[in-house]
């Protein structure tokens, strides 16, 4: 059921306010792609980099999330839609604290992807993780490639669900071609760019 006879109550600190506070603008870092291709490691080790700078970071990853908030949701499309949309939510709300959120979610869907955009607004930020079907298959880091071409697992993204790619994301990275090392190097040359003080968003 719907909520109502609610009001929204502006807050008294503003988040341009934040942002001199931390140092940096914040903002949601948006990281598609298939399982496998990478998101998490890079995510992890850019947060890493980045907190260390003294920086205000935070992951939110496909399999942790699915253990708390999302643990009621599997893979249906509906029940994707409603993973990346509370995701979605979560991460906007992390940005408007001033943290820079990296997300970490396979986010198949375009339409889903896009409803984050709408919601978030210029703080959003899509990375593309573009490692193709075949690394990603060859990787198969959890065996679950195997599983879903055995057809042990429905719907798994790639294999018997679809991936849509992002039409014009704002990075695209090749982690296929490139060492994690680069792509790293790529994402803090994005965030340099975008998320310092003096620099336009
Ligand atoms: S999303 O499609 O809703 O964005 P999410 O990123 O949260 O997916 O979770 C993906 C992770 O769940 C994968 O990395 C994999 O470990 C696991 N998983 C389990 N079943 C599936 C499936 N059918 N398709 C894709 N990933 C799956």
């Amino acid at each position: 059921m719907r909520s109502k006879n609610i009001q929204f109550t502006e807050h008294k600190v503003s988040l341009e306010d934040r942002w001199m506070a931390h140092g940096h603008r914040s903002g949601i870092l948006w990281l598609t792609g298939l399982s496998a291709s990478g998101k998490t490691t890079l995510a992890f080790e850019l947060d890493r980099l980045l907190f260390q700078k003294g920086w205000r970071t935070f992951v939110l990853d496909g399999d942790n999330v699915r253990h708390g908030l999302c643990a009621d949701l599997g893979f249906s499309p509906a029940d994707r839609a409603e993973n990346i949309r509370r995701i979605g939510e979560v991460a906007k709300l992390f940005a408007q604290s001033g943290c820079l959120v990296i997300t970490a979610f396979i986010s198949p869907y375009r339409a889903d992807r896009d409803r984050v955009r709408a919601i978030a607004g210029e703080l959003f930020h899509e990375v593309h993780v573009a490692t193709s079907l075949e690394v990603c298959e060859a990787r198969d880091p959890k065996g679950l490639y195997g599983k879903a071409r055995r057809g042990e697992i429905e719907a798994f993204t790639g294999i018997s669900a679809p991936y849509e790619a992002p039409l014009k994301p704002e990075l695209v990275l090749e982690t296929s071609a490139t060492d994690i090392e680069r792509s790293v190097q790529s994402l803090l040359g994005y965030v340099g760019t975008h998320f310092t003080l003096d620099q336009k968003a």
